[in-house]
């Protein structure tokens, strides 16, 4: 996808617009199959919360891969992109005990991760076989809103409670069959997952009947150029050997299982904008776009860094810029950037913008949420419209008041 590509999106679909490169996901999806090509039985379920467009699950459902959702919406979405239940696993948090109960229903791999659920399920349908997440009390992540596996966080069944779950398996007759764990997100060091592997293991043998560990997911994404990311194809090297000497011990061929959002769309997203006014202040030059933190909310919930560039002058000489959006409150996307020269109506592209953007956008200010245009086979395939009026107020219901009387 050339910056001339985007430009005639922008021009066609109107900004702000999300732009996916298909080419990108499945050559992402390929580097990871490969980088674990001798795991015999390997399963790549895509984390739906990073981009849930049914398009891009229905990709997903075409390269064999299968889904991991949170919730019983997520699940019917997969459902509808044609994925086979027995290829979605489903992991919540803190939901009730109904939502789990209409999932497995379905069909689909439940994954439970407290005690209390998981003592009910059991006790109600000793039939279902539970996937349990554990928590490996491991402290990873790139930020403390995305680690997910230490000690004080809400996620998972401690390590140290696993003697409480052989009672509840002991004593409602339910079947366990994976052990489940994801540490958190942005996770850099392969070391990390290889130290958390091993907690997994030694958890995995006090469980007889199996079929497979999941080791969640967590990879690190380059942010810029020349940037750190996880050597997803040495750890593919190191897993696999512990892995199957794992499976040695265990005596049965088990699946290796991971959920990657970010790895696979993270970089085939660009977020383009329009820049509707240059602003220079005392101390700042803003360049304010159309589009806010409704649309694209990372770098104020995290800071995240989107690389930005202005696709509209991209030899221009390069100038110092921040980056704000049209919200009523701070809304910086980026401070003091260099970015060739920006003028009022140029088009900026965010990168990284295919993980957590658009399925975290919000209606807030009343503004529309953007479209989503898929790239694929060198041509550009509307996968979402833009939200009109009618969208906003559906479900909304005006009230009627009888008119005051003024007082005398
Ligand atoms: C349980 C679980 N699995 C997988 C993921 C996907 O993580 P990532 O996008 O870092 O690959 C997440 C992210 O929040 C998660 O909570």
């Amino acid at each position: 996808m050339t910056n001339q590509d985007l430009l005639k999106i922008a021009e066609k679909f109107g900004s702000p617009v999300y732009v996916y490169d298909s080419e990108k996901i499945i050559s992402q999806y390929n580097r990871l199959t490969n980088a674990f090509s001798k795991v015999k039985n390997l399963r790549i379920h895509y984390a739906v919360k990073a981009l849930s467009n049914i398009s891009i699950l229905s990709l997903f459902q075409n390269l064999g891969a299968g889904l991991d959702t949170v919730s019983v919406q997520e699940v019917k979405l997969g459902l509808q992109a044609g994925v086979d239940p027995s290829k979605i696993i489903y992991t919540p948090n803190g939901v009730s005990l109904e939502e789990i109960e209409m999932v497995a229903k379905m069909g689909v791999q439940i994954n439970i991760d407290n005690l209390s659920i998981l003592e009910q399920f059991g006790t109600k349908h000793p039939e279902v076989p539970v996937c349990i997440r554990i928590n490996p009390h491991v402290m990873a992540g790139g930020n403390t809103n995305i680690s997910v596996g230490h000690i004080d966080s809400k996620f998972g069944i401690s390590i140290h409670q696993i003697p409480h779950v052989l009672r509840i398996v002991e004593n409602t007759g339910m079947n366990i069959n994976g052990i489940h764990m994801h540490t958190g997100s942005d996770i850099l060091d392969i070391e990390v997952f290889l130290y958390a592997s091993e907690i997994l293991f030694s958890t995995a043998l006090q469980f007889k009947d199996l079929e497979f560990l999941d080791f969640g997911s967590g990879f690190k994404v380059p942010y810029k150029e020349d940037d750190i990311e996880t050597n997803i194809e040495e750890l593919g090297e190191k897993l696999t050997a512990k892995f199957q000497s794992f499976c040695k011990q265990y005596g049965k061929e088990l699946t290796l299982a991971f959920e990657p959002g970010k790895f696979l769309v993270s970089e085939a997203g660009k977020f383009l904008v329009k820049v509707n006014v240059i602003k220079q202040t005392t101390s700042t030059v803003f360049a304010q776009v159309d589009s806010g933190f409704n649309h694209l909310i990372r770098p104020m919930l995290y800071g995240s860094r989107h690389e930005i560039y202005n696709i509209s002058n991209p030899e221009g000489k390069e100038r110092f810029y921040s980056v704000v959006g049209y919200i009523c409150e701070t809304d910086t996307f980026a401070s003091n950037r260099r970015i060739s020269e920006i003028k009022e109506g140029d088009i900026l592209a965010f990168k990284n913008a295919g993980a957590y953007c658009f399925s975290m956008a919000s209606n807030y200010n009343s503004r529309f949420r953007p479209p989503e245009v898929l790239w694929h086979e060198g041509k550009a395939h509307l996968i979402r419209k833009r939200e009109t009026f009618e969208d906003l107020i559906r479900g909304q219901v005006k009230m009627e008041f009888t008119p005051e009387k003024a007082e005398k």
